[in-house]
């Protein structure tokens, strides 16, 4: 990546007034998080299917929360990397807007971002299956006490994260949708956007005028569209950028 396409993105940050980031699992990939598809992706080694959806689930709750479990405990040790950062030091400045991520892992957060909208849900709070009370976990749960129960009612509670065939969580999406119609530069970081709705926000903001960055060190779906393709991690090209806008990270 070349100084000219550092310099073509502050320039782009500059003359938005609007910037609504959008992310996936590569958002996080730098700060140690396997991302889901690609190589060494989870998908690869683990079944969607199995893992997460309501029918795997309901087969054998144990050995989807021990997955859930192992996965905190990564996110846990993760700290949040110059993307994160970034991405919260420009909505401290008043840039970025919103952060519409994909992610369950709550880095967004903890870098300091504050207008986080969650599609997927999120990995650190559980969810009674029959009188949906919600509730945070501090820290990972141990094996020895999966699978979580439900602190109200005792009944099996569930990772409180959004599985294979069911829908997006109303507000979320709603709220999703609301950002990218007023965004005027969208900027894309880690996600291969083959996951439906939510792979094609990015795609309606860039239809109604907004710009578009995709940051991805592999081809995604975004390639045609973007007005900029950025090859390369998250994590050196925020670091990057950052140094441009004398931004800390
Ligand atoms: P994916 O795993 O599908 O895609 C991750 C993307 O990040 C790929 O395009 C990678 O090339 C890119 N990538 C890898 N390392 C990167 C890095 N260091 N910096 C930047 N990009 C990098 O993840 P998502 O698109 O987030 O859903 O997946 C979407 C949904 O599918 C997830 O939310 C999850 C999954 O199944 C549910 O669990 C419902
Ligand atoms: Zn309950």
């Amino acid at each position: 990546m070349n100084e000219d396409v550092i310099e073509k993105v502050a320039e782009m940050i500059a003359s938005s007034k609007y910037i609504v980031a959008f992310t996936g699992a590569g958002v996080s990939a730098d700060s140690g998080v396997p991302t889901f598809r690609g190589p060494g992706g989870l998908w690869e080694k683990y079944s969607p299917e199995e893992l997460a959806s309501p029918w795997g689930f309901q087969r054998d709750p144990l050995l989807v929360w021990k997955w859930y479990a192992w996965r905190m405990r990564i996110i846990e040790r993760a700290e949040p990397n110059a993307a994160h950062k970034l991405l919260a030091s420009l909505e401290r400045e008043g840039k970025v807007k919103a952060v519409v991520t994909q992610n369950v892992d709550g880095l967004h957060q903890r870098a300091g971002s504050k207008n986080v909208i969650e599609l997927h849900g999120n990995i650190w709070r559980a969810r009674c299956t029959v009188c949906g009370y919600k509730w945070i976990l501090k820290t990972a749960p141990k094996d020895e006490e999966l699978p979580l129960r439900c602190p109200k009612c005792g009944s099996l509670a569930r990772p409180d994260v959004v599985w294979f065939g069911e829908p997006l969580p109303r507000d979320a999406l709603e709220r999703a949708i609301d950002e990218m119609q007023k965004a005027d530069l969208v900027i894309v970081i880690g996600t291969s956007g083959v996951v439906e709705p939510a792979a094609s926000l990015p795609l309606m903001a860039k239809e109604q005028g907004a710009r578009l960055i995709n940051v991805d060190p592999s081809p995604n779906r975004y390639d045609s569209v973007a007005d900029i393709v950025i090859r390369e991690r998250a994590d050196p090209f925020a670091r990057k950028l950052a140094q441009r806008l004398n931004i800390n990270v």
